[in-house]
């Protein structure tokens, strides 16, 4: 198993009285596309502004290859590269120039040119360099916002929310740019995004944020394979159907969701589901096992929402 690189311990943090991310222990392996999933106001950007250390937690720590973020912040930092939110740029400024720009500010000195054309190279932006930013898409202020990011070569690079308000083919552009910085770069790659058929697409390993709370942690695969044995109840009265099914040794975790009920059942139990479901009178629509990541992170998602 590889080196972890980012480390989180009860990372925490309040704003008023409201905990916005609250106990979250991340384990970013090198190599990995790790996939930070969340709806909006899970607490995604809050974590990767702590881990950048552009805030400071209320408690937890963090480290960074090794190094603990709060004792030693410029060794914990010194491979670390990140975009929270929106990029900035000079507008009226060119691409070239915008780099020279951001790595005289992350390098304290200007790149050689040579430097500034390869990488706006590997984001596909080398015909547009001398072009002022303003002229540029959303895309592609987003790939030379990463252009950016890489001067410094960094070794893990976290990229908050990168497809966001992207056009379908801007978001397969930086999905592909992302694989090219994980596997001809290297480059350990932690992105959020609240787009489940995203994380789906390009993470190896991922976690699940809502409400503050991380959910699960895990490689895609096994976190794919979880929901294999999740059943899916379509059933009326739902709240009646719950409290049979949480009466029954066989079901465990069932789950009342917007559009029915989920719960882990193996399949040799699913009659006696029905039985019970039947003789209290239940009307039974649908039973179906949930194979798709996207259903269980609704079904995760909605679950927490109850217990606010
Ligand atoms: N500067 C702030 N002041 C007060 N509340 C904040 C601030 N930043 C974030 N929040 C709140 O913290 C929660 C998490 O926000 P955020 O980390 O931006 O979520 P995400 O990036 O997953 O959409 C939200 O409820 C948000 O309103
Ligand atoms: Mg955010």
């Amino acid at each position: 198993m590889s080196e972890i690189i980012l480390q989180t311990e009860n990372l925490s943090k309040q704003y008023k009285q409201r905990w916005a991310v609250r106990n979250v222990n991340l384990e970013v392996r090198r190599g990995d596309v790790f996939g930070f999933l969340g709806p909006n106001g899970a607490g995604k950007s809050t974590t990767i502004r702590m881990i950048l250390s552009l805030i400071k937690p209320a408690e937890g720590t963090v480290e960074l290859f090794g190094h603990n973020l709060f004792r030693e912040r410029e060794k914990a930092l010194q491979n670390v590269a990140g975009i929270v939110e929106k990029p900035d740029f000079y507008l009226y400024l060119s691409a070239h120039r915008n780099m020279e720009i951001a790595g005289a500010m992350t390098l304290g000195k200007k790149p050689e040119k040579k430097k500034i054309l390869e990488t706006l190279a590997s984001v596909g932006l080398e015909e547009r360099a001398e072009d002022k930013v303003k002229t540029f898409s959303h895309g592609m202020k987003q790939r030379l916002g990463i252009a950016q990011a890489l001067l410094c070569e960094p070794q893990l690079i976290l990229l908050d929310e990168p497809t966001n308000g992207l056009d379908p083919q801007g978001m397969k552009e930086v999905r592909e740019l992302i694989a090219m910085l994980s596997g001809k770069r290297g480059i350990t790659v932690f992105l959020s995004s609240h787009l489940l058929h995203e994380v789906e697409q390009v993470a190896t390993r991922m976690a699940i944020i809502n409400n503050g709370r991380m959910i699960v942690q895990g490689s895609v695969d096994e976190i794919l394979h979880a929901s294999i044995n999740t059943m899916f109840f379509d059933v009326e009265p739902k709240k009646k159907a719950l409290s049979v099914l949480q009466k029954l040794n066989c079901v465990t975790a069932p789950t009342l969701t917007n559009e029915g009920i989920t719960a882990q059942v193996a399949k040799k139990d699913i009659p006696k589901c029905i039985a019970a479901l039947g003789s209290a009178r239940c009307k039974i629509y649908t039973v179906r096992p949930k194979q798709s990541l996207e259903e269980y992170f609704l079904a995760v998602t909605n679950n927490e929402e109850q217990h606010r």
